[in-house]
């Protein structure tokens, strides 16, 4: 078992201001967890024998030598253990709601379909993928800053039972919809009231220069809006504050913003219970030091939060909605590269270059995130040479500023990239041309390709030479006409 150092968080350690004396005096009986052990980083089915990782019982040099390298490896069973351990600790005060930006296929909506869990999608490919794997409408939520024309038929035609409105003018455009389907659309309003996180300002959603939400006074006007709408009718209210939270107790203060929100338009919720949506963001662990903040601690700040706050007495039933996305696949997943260069840096040192990059994880490039890198053999052998590690993509493409790796590494040798499984598949790109990796599901010994390597085809999919592309033009389009 790995050492655990129980730290219990201050206001003023995480810069947490309780926007209401009630929240100050939230007790703190859910401490957050330091990891110091490399073990919470990785998959639960995670083994080593002989220094050989291997997941689900499958030696990773395998996978990689049977579907190639670069490829996503999700073990099945940490997800499976993920969705009843949040389930298990929310059951009874929150549904859970799982955010598929963080990772979809049709493979994992299926898992998701077999248990009590919602889906919150943010366009109308999400949302195919989610009915794909049998997600039904009613466990449907429907978010996004700016909704098109399809995502807006989602929502008029039942395909998604619940639309998170995030502007005023999506409201005319949602209440026209349901007018022509001659529908009810079921909204929650979108709140954006400063939360004051510890996060990198790209994931931070609240505050003034956010693109999401609507303020306290224009929240105001779009409850008034819908109450005086026959198609439209208000549910609930959400406020996402951002990613990486690593202190539980922002859920009890997100809590506390949307019951006094509620409480202040009480009439204009019909349907009962009320929906309280806190959004996601819930931090995992990418490197050995970082914090682990378990669904327990979060299910005791709600708890917490709902009493002291006297949440249903003052505002009646409430269902409290949490939307977790990277908590719940991140530390499932793995990357598997193959080191194809070594060589000598000019600045002295040594440098690795993968055969993947920023194509299969943009996270290094885009936020600076930083991860752990093993051989996946030999791990038995000391890990204690520096090296910079690079992507094979013609950007500077680091992947790894330094790290540890055993003195002899080279060409030829697979790498495991852990926390792997949140914002890497959903973010890749097609940089360079080249074709998006698999997705392997691992468990009890087997391996399933969920989604297929791209080939070459797929890269010129729907391309043509200019001779074998018909023209139009709006002249010849009005003369038709
Ligand atoms: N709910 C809403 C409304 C969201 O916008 C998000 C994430 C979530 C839930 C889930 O947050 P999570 O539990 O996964 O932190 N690409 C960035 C993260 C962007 C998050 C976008 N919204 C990254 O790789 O860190």
């Amino acid at each position: 078992m790995p050492t655990v150092v129980p730290v219990a968080p201050t206001t003023q350690a995480t810069g947490v201001s309780p926007p209401s004396r009630t929240l100050a005096s939230l007790p703190r009986d859910h401490p957050t967890r330091y990891v110091i052990s490399l073990r919470d980083v990785l998959p639960k089915t995670w083994t080593q024998p002989g220094g050989r990782a291997a997941v689900g019982g499958v030696p990773l040099v395998d996978i990689a030598e049977r579907f190639g390298t670069p490829c996503y490896v999700f073990d099945q069973a940490h997800i499976e253990h993920r969705l009843d351990e949040f389930s298990h600790a929310l059951g009874g005060i929150c549904t859970p709601v799982y955010a598929s930006k963080a990772f979809l296929c049709t493979a994992l909506a299926g898992l998701i379909a077999s248990t009590d869990w919602w889906i919150d999608v943010v366009s109308d490919g999400e949302a195919a993928i989610a009915r794909r794997g049998g997600i039904p409408p009613s466990r449907t939520l429907l978010h996004g800053n700016f909704k098109s024309p399809a995502e807006i038929e989602l929502a008029a035609s039942g395909a998604a039972g619940r639309t998170v409105v995030d502007s005023l003018d999506e409201i005319d455009d949602l209440e026209a919809a349901a007018r022509e389907a001659g529908s009810t659309i079921d909204l929650m309003v979108r709140l954006n009231e400063h939360v004051d996180l510890v996060t990198d300002h790209k994931v931070l959603t609240t505050g003034e220069y956010a693109k999401f939400g609507l303020t306290p006074a224009a929240a105001d006007d779009a409850i008034a809006r819908i109450a005086s709408s026959q198609r439209l009718r208000l549910v609930g209210m959400h406020l996402h504050a951002g990613s990486h939270i690593t202190d539980a107790a922002i859920f009890g203060v997100i809590l506390g913003r949307l019951a006094d929100f509620v409480a202040r338009h009480r009439s204009a919720f019909p349907a009962r219970p009320v929906l309280l949506d806190l959004g996601g963001g819930i931090a995992a662990p990418y490197l050995r030091s970082d914090p682990v903040v378990s669904p327990r601690s979060v299910a005791c700040a709600i708890r917490s939060a709902l009493h002291s706050l006297a949440v249903e007495e003052r505002i009646g039933p409430v269902r409290v909605l949490l939307e977790p996305g990277r908590s719940l696949v991140a530390n499932a997943g793995l990357l598997l590269y193959s080191i194809g260069v070594r060589k000598p840096l000019p600045a002295g040192g040594k440098m690795l270059a993968l055969d993947g990059g920023l194509t299969d994880n943009p996270r290094p490039a885009l936020y600076d995130s930083r991860y752990e890198l093993l051989p996946a053999e030999g791990l038995d052998r000391p890990s204690n040479h520096p090296f910079r590690v690079f992507g094979r993509m013609c950007e500077t493409d680091v992947m790894l500023d330094t790290v540890l790796l055993p003195e002899g590494i080279g060409p030829g040798e697979v790498v495991v990239m852990p926390t792997a499984g949140a914002y890497t598949f959903s973010m890749s790109s097609r940089y360079n041309y080249l074709p998006r990796p698999p997705v392997l599901f691992v468990k009890d010994g087997q391996v399933r390709e969920v989604v297929r390597r791209e080939s070459k085809d797929d890269i010129a999919r729907g391309q043509r030479t200019l001779d074998e592309t018909a023209s139009w033009s709006p002249k010849l389009d009005r003369s038709a006409t």
